[in-house]
């Protein structure tokens, strides 16, 4: 495997000039992610448009690409919305998510005309506050939650259901929009639903739209006006290609020692106590729908619209065409990303199994956190031996969570201490999302590279006054 395979530049420097762990990011995938939601929204309807989330990896380089794309964001912090305006993204093209957002960021968002996604009945009162203060009327959302859909992604990664810490949960929505004079200062645009992240079936994106398009109807009904309908982000990645899920299922189901301490992932027995590798439940690390490619599902698909089936774009025509926003975060930068680690022992664990230990805790490595950790990794260098070396993989923190992989990996050769892993598919919610000072290790370097190689550092790595703030 070739680091800087197709972009010019010499990966070979980075572990010298940054340290290892390192997490590098490319920016060609980036773009050709972002012009393909573009191309979808061109293709099947052009009010579509894109606000990236930046929670899945931000910085103003990185957002400035994000800006030349022609392209909004989805920002949810102070400092992400300082990030994607100072990248140049237009005000008006930041929607301001969060379900604990402070007086400051309600603040700048309506003085800069942003776009304010509610969270709850509650925050709109604290919006009407500031926004009679500044003498505005600020340009709102109404995010939903409350939806029935089942077990569609892992459950900290689900964030529309009933038990929700976000949204307004959609049986009170009736009871809200008789009440909206209550809020002179704010302008009700629309509406917004993120289902969660990593869903890998359409379906769940067809049911949610239909219920948004009937309570559009009422919204519009009450006040002559539904412009936008914001479907969130929860677009998937592949992790792993077919034949690839479909090994990692079987062999679980198998229980041949393929899954840490006997555990199944996803896999659940059946009444029969048998386990059956047709039935996975929480994230799914394959699908038929990746990227770009759900929303083209989504728009050729058929939504339910009080108890009628229509298709997609009728739907939306019926609404008379609004604005349909996407705010994909994982589907743009996942695939751009690559994590590269070394390796410290290789031991056997409860006598049969081999397990690498890398010196990387878990903090730096989100991905095995919060989607259970179904990355490919590849050792660099020396040749194949004739049998794959099969392995778990475990990080450098005191504590037994500490786990990078909870299946088994197959490297192309045993591998020695000091040899350099790499893992794919880390560009989103990895290397930052959760990068702490554990047992006072630095939080990692992660550095931007460009078509051209040209190398843009994210984050050095903490030094030792970093930590303790001398
Ligand atoms: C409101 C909102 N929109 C969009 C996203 C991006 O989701 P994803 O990265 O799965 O596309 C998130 C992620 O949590 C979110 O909370």
């Amino acid at each position: 495997m070739d680091l800087g395979e197709g972009f010019g530049c010499s990966a070979e420097a980075w572990p010298e000039a940054y340290g290892l762990p390192l997490h590098v990011t490319f920016l060609p995938p980036v773009r050709n992610n972002l012009r393909d939601f573009a191309r979808v929204f061109r293709d099947l309807y052009p009010q579509g448009s894109i606000r990236y989330a930046v929670k899945a990896s931000g910085h103003p380089a990185l957002l400035a690409a994000v800006a030349q794309d022609g392209a909004g964001a989805d920002a949810a912090s102070p400092f992400e919305v300082r990030c994607a305006l100072q990248a140049g993204i237009p005000a008006q093209a930041v929607n301001v998510n969060g379900n604990a957002k402070d007086d400051g960021l309600i603040g700048e968002a309506v003085a800069q005309d942003m776009l304010l996604v509610a969270d709850s009945v509650e925050e709109l009162a604290q919006v009407e506050a500031v926004a009679r203060s500044q003498g505005r009327q600020a340009r709102l959302l109404l995010r939903l939650s409350g939806f029935a859909l089942g077990e569609v992604t892992g459950a900290s990664i689900l964030t529309s259901g009933t038990w929700s810490k976000f949204g307004i949960q959609i049986n009170e929505i009736q009871d809200l929009l008789e009440n909206l004079s209550a809020f002179p200062s704010l302008r009700f645009l629309g509406l917004h639903a993120h289902i969660g992240s990593q869903v890998t079936r359409p379906e769940p994106y067809l049911a949610v739209l239909g219920r948004m398009v009937e309570l559009a109807r009422a919204l519009k009904a009450r006040t002559g006006r539904c412009s936008i309908l914001n479907l969130g982000g929860g677009f998937p990645v592949n992790y792993l290609d077919r034949p690839a899920w479909d090994t990692l299922l079987r062999r679980l189901a198998a229980q041949d020692g393929f899954g840490w301490n006997g555990a199944t992932g996803g896999l659940r027995a059946g009444a029969d106590g048998v386990l059956d590798a047709s039935r996975w439940h929480g994230t799914a690390f394959h699908s038929p729908w990746p990227k770009a490619a759900m929303l083209r599902a989504i728009l050729q698909g058929q939504v339910q619209v009080e108890g009628r089936a229509l298709g997609t774009l009728e739907a939306l025509a019926s609404l008379e065409g609004p604005e349909l926003m996407v705010e994909p975060g994982r589907s743009i930068v996942e695939d751009a990303g690559i994590t590269l680690c070394t390796v410290s022992q290789v031991r056997r664990v409860a006598s049969a199994h081999n397990l690498v230990a890398v010196e990387m805790g878990i903090t730096s490595h989100a991905d095995a956190l919060l989607e259970g950790g179904a990355n490919r990794w590849h050792l660099l260098g020396g040749p194949a031996e004739s049998e794959p070396f099969e392995t778990f993989i475990a990080g450098n923190l005191c504590f037994s969570g500490d786990l990078l992989t909870p299946f088994k990996t197959s490297l192309h050769r045993r591998p020695r201490r000091g040899d350099t892993l790499v893992v794919r598919d880390t560009g989103a919610y990895s290397g930052h999302f959760m990068a702490s000072n554990a047992n006072a290790f630095p939080r990692p370097a992660r550095i931007l590279v460009d078509g051209d190689g040209k190398v843009t550092v994210m984050k050095l790595r903490d030094r030792f006054q970093d930590l303790f703030n001398q």
